[in-house]
């Protein structure tokens, strides 16, 4: 049955040296669905997720993992349904998620890549935002790599997005004071409405450092990193004691992927206020992701937590959708509806 489905997939043809263009992806509808093998399941595409890792991946330069080769499928995490199943878990109509779908409207998998969603608990494109990657990234990274307590004052880049929206309700959950840091009015304003305390829109702002200093009056303890870039110089110059830099991102190098990251340099400033920075990889907590899970699922159904996506429709906006993301034009987490 499966070797009579056409499967849309983009393959990368180039590597951008800077900011990735479409041209650099080609949309290829050649390949027709694979037979299944024994322990193998066919999973169509309900929604893809688009990522900010995805410009890692498009670089020759080593990475955390290994990059997509020329012609090569672009990766995504997906979630959709069983069409057709030869392995004993699941069975057609399973919901499922899978951590590497693929730019593509069919994926044929190993069962054991893929995990069964609960749909009665959420919608099924949540298990690719805050019930997935990124709500688990957010739970690990502002408890265990930035250690938030209780009073902390807690800044967090790219507030609004898929993995800042997050963020800012756990930490005010935990009783910190939350400061989003946004590129507009309207992106500020929604993370007001989910619960950030104050919010910074660092486009409109003469000097960066002087407004933090101004909404962070005794410093900032936590700042959750996920741009890198001038944002992350500007909270340097307003560390508290014991400050913690948890550095989830760099999606301002999005344009230098592999290049020297020049800008000012602020050892002094760790040194004075004894700060620890720390890079982190969700995946590097996969043994823990059962305690995550249920963390969020507690502070979801308490029920005042409120989270935007941002749904594009078809495979053909992939691309789009991507570039869209690198330069600051998604509102909520970016996904695709197939
Ligand atoms: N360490 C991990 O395991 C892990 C896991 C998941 C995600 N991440 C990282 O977490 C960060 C957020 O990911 P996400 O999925 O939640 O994406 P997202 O925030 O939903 O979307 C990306 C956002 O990045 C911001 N951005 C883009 N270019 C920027 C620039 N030049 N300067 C400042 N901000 C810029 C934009 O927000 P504004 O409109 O506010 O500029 C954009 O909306 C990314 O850096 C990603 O790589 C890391």
């Amino acid at each position: 049955m499966s070797s009579n489905l056409n499967n849309r997939r983009w393959v990368l043809v180039n590597y951008p040296e800077s900011m990735p263009e479409e041209r650099d992806f080609r949309l290829d509808s050649s390949l027709k669905v694979p037979e299944l093998k024994e322990g193998e399941i066919l999973v169509q595409a309900s929604y893809l997720s688009v990522d900010p890792y995805m410009r890692g991946r498009i670089s020759p330069t080593k990475g955390y993992t290994p990059g997509v080769e020329l012609e090569g499928l672009m990766p995504a995490g997906g979630v959709g349904e069983i069409i057709e199943s030869r392995a004993d878990q699941f069975e057609s109509g399973d919901k499922v998620a899978l951590e590497n779908f693929g730019w593509q409207e069919y994926a044929v998998v190993e069962a054991d890549m893929a995990h069964k969603v609960d749909t009665d608990l959420a919608p099924i494109q949540s298990y690719l935002s805050y019930m997935g990657m990124p709500g688990l990234t957010a739970y690990f990274g502002l408890f265990d790599v930035a250690s938030a307590k209780p009073g902390d004052c807690v800044a967090v880049s790219a507030a609004s997005g898929a993995v800042g929206q997050v963020v800012g309700q756990l930490a005010k959950a935990h009783g910190c004071r939350v400061v989003a840091i946004a590129s507009s009015g309207k992106k500020i304003d929604w993370c007001k409405e989910i619960g950030y305390d104050a919010g910074i829109n660092y486009r409109k702002v003469e000097n960066l450092s002087d407004e933090i200093k101004a909404v962070c009056p005794d410093g900032v303890d936590v700042y959750f990193d996920n741009t890198g870039g001038p944002i992350n110089d500007a909270i340097m110059e307003n560390l508290n004691l014991n400050a913690r830099i948890a550095v989830c991102g760099v999606i301002s190098l999005a344009d230098k992927v592999g290049k020297p990251d020049i800008g000012p340099r602020y050892l002094r400033q760790i040194l004075i206020a004894r700060a620890r920075i720390q890079g982190f990889l969700v995946f590097d907590y996969i043994d823990r992701y059962p305690e995550a899970r249920e963390h969020l699922g507690k502070l979801i159904s308490d029920g005042e937590f409120k989270f935007k996506e941002d749904v594009s429709d078809g495979i053909e906006s992939m691309a789009s959708s991507f570039i869209q993301l690198l330069n600051s034009e998604n509102f909520g987490k970016k996904l695709i509806k197939i």
